[in-house]
């Protein structure tokens, strides 16, 4: 009996692995990533030895460019936001940790895998969906959901009954009244202090972004450009997709753009306070709509613009790996062939405007067209007139009638 464990190397997965240990008397393997928290993940390495796990039992892994390649682009296609508002940096993320989660079970001819998410929230379903989906037969062994471990005391209690080093005692954010998640796209703060709705966090919540208050006074005008929807440059420099979102979040943290506080529906059904801070994310998104204003046909624009909320459920849901999400991102994808050229993006004190956009393939703007000016005949304004009308015929006999029925 074996069972691959999300290993954060944090006091809460140790506390998991020990438990695991004990009440399932199974091997455990660990599963650490490196998904751009901006922690270091070699010493879960240590850490797994400590709790006596065999070296060829710990999986630690550089997961950063696949999952900006993999995940954060394809959902970046769609525009993707949730409930109007949430980039999706934690749904997106657990996806890929549930592959690799069954993928390392199959390598480890393990027949488990096991997470640190809670029985209230999103992040359960989104492993579980995606490990059920890639694996089906898998058994998963969700312990905050079996455990009475439910409070800091009792947690504490159990580490030091059980003998976790004290070192492991460091919670992610260092004692942070919240709970905090990060990768390359975000960091969001949920629970604890923000539990109260109408409670501003302090300003040294924020860990990506300055506030926009304290934000340079000159801003700072930056090039993006597009291949087939994805961003490929910076300022003419060619870059990795983990490059490129790493370099954004740092001109968009310099510059305070991207943070978010906001209450949203959880998939379980309660309401929930989370803040985000999402700064390279926000400059992708808004790029993106800049290129794709020239380069999609309307109706296309409109399609995809109707699709994406439910698109975004899907992400935030956790059917990553489903049939619709896949059908939905083949239109998607097969819709951003055209989207191709460069942006320039004016970022100044939390703000983001487009202040040029090019396409020199696939530009639909045709200047001649649109001009107020002298077009030479290229659109007639006489058509216009009948073009109206028609339009108009309806209204107008809605029009009549209603009239028809104010005198009767
Ligand atoms: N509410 C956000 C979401 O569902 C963030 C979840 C944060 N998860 C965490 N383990 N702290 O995507
Ligand atoms: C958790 O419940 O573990 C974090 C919050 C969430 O998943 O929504």
């Amino acid at each position: 009996k074996r069972v691959v464990l999300a290993y954060s190397g944090g006091l809460d997965t140790s506390i998991i692995l020990k438990w695991l240990q004990d009440q399932y008397q199974c091997e455990v393997v660990t599963f650490t990533a490196d998904i751009g928290q901006g922690e270091e993940i070699e010493p879960a390495r240590a850490k797994a030895i400590k709790m006596g796990i065999k070296p060829e039992n710990i999986f630690i892994e550089d997961l950063r460019e696949e999952f900006v390649r993999d995940f954060v682009f394809p959902m970046f296609r769609a525009n993707a936001l949730y409930e109007g508002e949430y980039l999706l940096g934690t749904s997106i993320a657990r996806p890929l940790i549930a592959k690799r989660l069954v993928e390392i079970a199959r390598k480890t001819k393990a027949d488990a895998v096991s997470h640190g998410a809670t029985g209230k929230g999103n992040d359960q379903v989104r492993f579980e969906l995606g490990a059920y989906a890639l694996m089906p037969g898998v058994k998963v062994i969700a312990p905050w959901r079996e455990w009475d471990l439910l409070s800091r005391e009792k947690l504490l209690a159990y580490a030091d009954q059980h003998g976790i080093p004290v070192d492991f005692k460091k919670r992610k954010g260092g004692g942070a009244p919240y709970s905090m998640d990060a990768n390359l796209l975000h960091i969001s703060y949920e629970g604890g202090i923000l539990e109260d709705p109408n409670f501003e966090p302090e300003a040294n919540m924020w860990r990506l972004t300055r506030s926009p208050e304290k934000a340079p006074n000159k801003p700072q005008v930056i090039e993006l450009t597009y291949a087939k929807g994805d961003v490929v440059a910076i300022d003419g420099v060619k870059l990795s997709p983990a490059q490129v979102l790493t370099q954004l979040n740092e001109i968009g943290g310099l510059h305070g753009i991207g943070r978010l506080d906001k209450v949203e529906n959880r998939y379980v059904g309660m309401k929930s306070r989370g803040c985000y801070e999402t700064p390279g994310g926000t400059i992708l998104l808004t790029g993106h709509r800049a290129i794709e204003s020239i380069t999609l046909d309307r109706e296309v624009l409109a399609l995809k613009d109707d699709l994406m909320p439910r698109y975004a459920r899907m992400v935030y849901n956790g059917y990553w790996f489903s049939p619709e999400r896949e059908l939905l991102q083949g239109l998607i994808d097969a819709s951003q062939a055209p989207v191709n050229g460069t942006v320039k993006l004016k970022l100044y004190k939390g703000t983001i405007m487009c202040v040029g956009r090019e396409s020199k393939t696939d530009s639909l703007f045709d200047p001649m067209i649109s001009t107020f000016d002298d077009d030479g005949g290229a659109y007639n304004q006489a058509d216009a007139a009948g073009f109206i009308k028609l339009n108009a015929l309806r209204l107008r006999i809605g029009a009549n009638v209603q009239a028809a029925r104010g005198k009767a």
